[in-house]
């Protein structure tokens, strides 16, 4: 591979469709060029939540233009691409099989190499696209809709899992409490506004595993207790939780949203203590949550831990991140794209496989 290259990425493991190109010149930190996303949540949002196949339809419709706004934007061309990476892994196989189709065809067309890349790795290394990247090592907490991991984070490609959700995601938590108290999809952000001029002390909710002696996460007892709680003062006043009046809603998704972010600040700051590190990385869609940004940056200031995030349009599914994974790979020289359009799509794949 020559010193300086462009890598277009290619994200389309969910709901949203992204294509970025980066340019990678020498050892220097990979430079994103342009960037573009379209987001479905408007088609899904009629239904409650993502439907698979709708999805899949609407990448094929996107990506294509999408590419084409990349390349206009930092005025290149297909001819000026040198490697196509897209998200192999993990998320929905339809949707997944469309970004890896349209790479490998592209790759195939243009006689470039191609690299599949995985989904957590582009959240976890999309800090290095902010104004404020991190360095290496650090701890990262990964807070996305599936996924809630702890990670020791030494260089590309060296992650060692310090704790991780046995049951639901910390995003799961937010879009299933959302869902109850009749904020539709996608919850996350919804039931954060809401909490904003609700009483986060005003319900006393579970706080699960905060005392447990190890880092492991579980979030699926609190949408429990925050239904049971629900339906509680719904058949008080004789109404649909979703009647309940405004500032009783926002009371209870304030209060939701601050027993998730205390457990995920404290099991931060304690994996920060068992590694001895003083460094945390927040990535994937939860890493927008204006509370966990600012309880995070209290608790760390405090004890001296710098705290980096992606850029805030960088936290939830975007192309720049999978671009910016395969430049990072192929920096560090712990991999590099193949020749072969044969492509295969994980749509579980534990991050494990892809250690260095
Ligand atoms: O990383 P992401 O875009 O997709 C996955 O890879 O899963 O994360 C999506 C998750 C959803 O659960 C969404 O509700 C949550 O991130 N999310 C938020 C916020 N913005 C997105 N959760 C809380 N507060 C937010 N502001
Ligand atoms: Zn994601």
């Amino acid at each position: 591979m020559a010193n300086d290259y462009c890598v277009l990425g290619i994200e389309s493991s969910c709901d949203e469709t992204g294509v970025a190109l980066v340019r990678v010149s020498g050892q220097r930190l990979p430079e994103l060029l342009a960037h573009a996303l379209y987001s479905q949540i408007e088609m899904h949002q009629a239904y409650g939540g993502v439907v698979p196949e709708l999805a899949s339809r609407d990448h094929i419709r996107r990506v294509l233009p999408l590419t084409q706004e990349v390349l206009q934007a930092c005025g290149k061309t297909l001819q000026d691409v040198d490697v196509v990476a897209f998200t192999r892994g993990p998320g929905l196989a339809g949707a997944l099989l469309v970004g890896a189709g349209v790479a490998c065809a592209l790759g195939a067309s243009l006689a470039r190499p191609v690299l599949g890349v995985h989904h957590l790795e582009g959240h976890l290394l999309s800090p290095f696209l902010s104004a404020d990247p991190p360095e290496f090592p650090f701890v990262a907490l990964l807070v996305s809709g599936g996924h809630t991991q702890l990670m020791q984070v030494d260089g590309v490609g060296r992650y060692q899992i310090l704790g991780e959700t046995i049951d639901d995601a910390a995003g799961e938590a937010f879009d299933k409490s959302a869902k109850l108290l009749g904020l539709g999809y996608p919850g996350g952000p919804a039931l954060s506004k809401l909490a904003e001029v609700g009483n986060p002390a005003a319900f006393k909710l579970p706080r699960p595993l905060l005392h447990s002696d190890n880092l492991d996460f579980s979030f699926a007892g609190l949408k429990t207790a925050v239904m049971v709680q629900a339906k509680k003062l719904a058949a008080a006043q004789s109404c649909a939780v979703e009647a309940l009046p405004h500032t009783v809603l926002a009371d209870l998704a304030a209060s939701t949203q601050a027993a998730i972010v205390e457990v995920l600040v404290k099991k931060s700051l304690a994996a920060l203590m068992a590694t001895g590190l003083n460094r945390l990385v927040v990535a994937g869609g939860v890493g927008a949550n204006r509370r966990l940004r600012d309880q995070l940056n209290l608790a760390c200031g405090q004890r001296g831990v710098r705290v980096h995030y992606p850029e805030l349009h960088l936290c939830t599914d975007n192309g720049a991140m999978i671009a910016m994974a395969a430049a990072m790979r192929l920096q560090s020289g712990i991999q590099e794209a193949g020749m072969s359009y044969a492509f295969d799509v994980k749509p579980r794949w534990p991050l494990d496989e892809i250690m260095a």
